[in-house]
């Protein structure tokens, strides 16, 4: 089975996007779709971005660790807030840090905001920056709108069916990137 990891990009106190973390988290165990580990940008807390980890003499270790499981996953799924139209500072940080594990590394973003519009003004900037690393951006969205009334704090979507349907859409195409690109390995 093929390795997700979920990089859940809010660290705000009382953040709401995580819910969609792992909602996808359970999502996808429970129809074995592949094996999955969230990795928590809150539990991270990474300094405030200096420079790449490859340039880095002595990187601290959880920034290698954090690289390695990128770098293994067979693919990646980023659930990110919309902070005043963009990505959060958090995420950014992340992108920025990382080199070659981004290259090729299928990534699927799923954008979740407070307001009625999902979070889609994020996907233009981060789509384009992890283009910029040669990531192949899965063409599929999965905006969620309103975070707090459509997810409870576990994770749990209000409308079980028409979210998973979505979710099962939005998952098969991050999978058939992953297939089309082991074909070429
Ligand atoms: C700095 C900041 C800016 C925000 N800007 C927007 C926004 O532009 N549009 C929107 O719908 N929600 C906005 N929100 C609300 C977030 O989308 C909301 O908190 C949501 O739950 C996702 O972020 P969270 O995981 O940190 O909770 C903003 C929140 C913060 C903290």
């Amino acid at each position: 089975m093929h390795h997700i990891v979920i990089i859940s990009s809010s660290v705000r106190t009382g953040r709401n996007s995580n819910r969609v973390a792992l909602f996808f988290k359970r999502y996808i165990e429970e129809n074995k779709r592949a094996t999955v580990e969230i990795l928590d940008l809150q539990e991270y807390q990474f300094p405030v971005f200096e420079e790449r980890l490859k340039h880095q003499k002595n990187p601290p270790e959880q920034a290698v660790a954090f690289a390695d499981k990128v770098r293994a996953a067979a693919g990646v799924l980023i659930v990110t807030p919309e902070y005043n139209g963009g990505y959060p500072a958090s995420l950014k940080n992340v992108v920025d840090l990382l080199t070659d594990e981004w290259k090729r590394k299928p990534v699927a973003i799923s954008t979740v905001s407070a307001g009625p519009f999902g979070g889609m003004q994020v996907i233009t900037s981060l789509q384009y920056s992890l283009w910029k690393l040669q990531a192949w951006t899965v063409p599929a969205l999965f905006p969620v709108p309103k975070v707090s009334e459509n997810f409870d704090a576990d994770g749990n979507p209000a409308d079980k069916a028409g979210t998973e349907k979505r979710a099962k859409a939005f998952i098969d195409e991050l999978l058939w990137c992953v297939e089309a690109g082991n074909k070429m390995k």
